[in-house]
């Protein structure tokens, strides 16, 4: 077989794979206030996500001490998800971490195998708010988590002198990404849902993201929705005339990791954006930088913020249905 022959064989995989994967999208969710115990894992990852989790579990035993004495919370701590143990079993997330992970409801995350675990949960709906009020800014970005460059990235083919990596946009996981977007914007009392893209360049996936988005948006007719590409996005959120009327933005992947650290730093910094997973049966709450392994390096990790994985926290108590603890928690911050 040629290189070609041989990078058309791949591409023939990707292809079966995406197809079955479009075929065995179906939408249950579950509800957790019928469940008689939620039990949520504390998982520690890498880096610095040790030394913020500390923090985390006590304001949730402090926050969540009623529920728990009375057993209809259960916090559970899984180890083993350290770039060490990772290597050991040659795995981004080791199995038996996994199926400890698979029997919990909800995950508060320190960091590590963010991209593994987002597929593993099908944990398609990267919910990110950003808020400065003093500049009357309030953002949500729901950023499509499971597809895009994401789902194939460590898919690409390389030939002699070039490589070529992939891209994914499927029908339903655009419209459930888009239907999480405008259910929030609905029951949040927001007025506007942005889509995000380069639509003018990726006339395929980024066409088929845009104009699904406004299909499902026909159902809410309540909300105005509207398009911006991602480089006039980029401007647009520095531009303080123009920024404060963005509501909800609603992206594709990889325009929305981008997006949303350039939000969180107008913030105060990555240190203090929470960030949610959320998928039908699971969902996993992390703070929306990485390890900061450079902090580690340098000794320090003391100095981590904590209010990144606190604010994510807020999050993971409202999912759960304990809105008067995240009142407490988001009041304190
Ligand atoms: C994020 C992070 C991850 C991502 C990295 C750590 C893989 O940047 O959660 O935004 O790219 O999604
Ligand atoms: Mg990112």
């Amino acid at each position: 077989m040629n290189d070609i022959d041989r990078a058309c064989a791949a591409f023939r995989t990707l292809l079966t794979e995406q197809q079955a994967r479009v075929a065995g999208m179906t939408a249950e969710r579950v509800d957790y206030t019928k469940k008689a115990t939620v039990t949520i894992g504390l998982v520690d990852g890498d880096g610095i996500g040790p030394i913020i989790m500390e923090q985390a579990v006590r304001v949730l035993e402090a926050l969540l001490a009623d529920e728990i004495a009375r057993g209809s919370i259960a916090l559970r701590r899984i180890r083993g998800l350290t770039i060490e143990n990772r290597l050991a079993c040659d795995q981004a997330v080791p199995d038996d971490v996994l199926d400890e992970i698979l029997t919990c409801d909800v995950l508060l995350k320190g960091e590590s195998a963010n991209v593994k675990l987002r597929r593993a949960l099908d944990l398609y709906a990267n919910v990110r708010p950003v808020t400065i009020p003093e500049q009357g800014i309030d953002w949500t970005f729901f950023r499509e988590n499971t597809e895009g460059e994401y789902a194939l990235g460590s898919r690409g083919v390389e030939l002699p002198g070039m490589a070529v990596d992939f891209k994914v946009t499927t029908d339903p996981g655009t419209r459930r990404i888009a239907r999480a977007a405008f259910d929030y914007a609905r029951r949040n009392g927001k007025t506007r849902v942005t889509v995000v893209t380069k639509a003018n360049i990726l006339k395929k996936t980024d066409g088929k993201f845009t104009a699904l988005c406004h299909e499902v948006a026909a159902d809410y007719p309540e909300i105005t929705v509207d398009d911006y590409y991602i480089d006039i996005m980029a401007a647009n959120l520095v531009n303080e005339r123009v920024r404060g009327q963005f509501q909800v933005l609603l992206l594709p992947n990889l325009y929305g990791d981008i997006i949303t650290d350039e939000a969180a730093q107008l913030q105060g910094g990555v240190g203090t954006a929470g960030s949610a997973n959320i998928g039908d049966r699971y969902a996993m709450f992390e703070a929306i930088h990485g390890s900061a392994p450079r902090m580690i390096e340098r000794g320090m990790g003391d100095y981590a913020n904590p209010q990144s994985i606190l604010r994510a926290e807020v999050m993971l108590l409202r999912h759960i249905g304990c809105a008067a603890a995240a009142g407490r928690l988001e009041a304190a911050l």
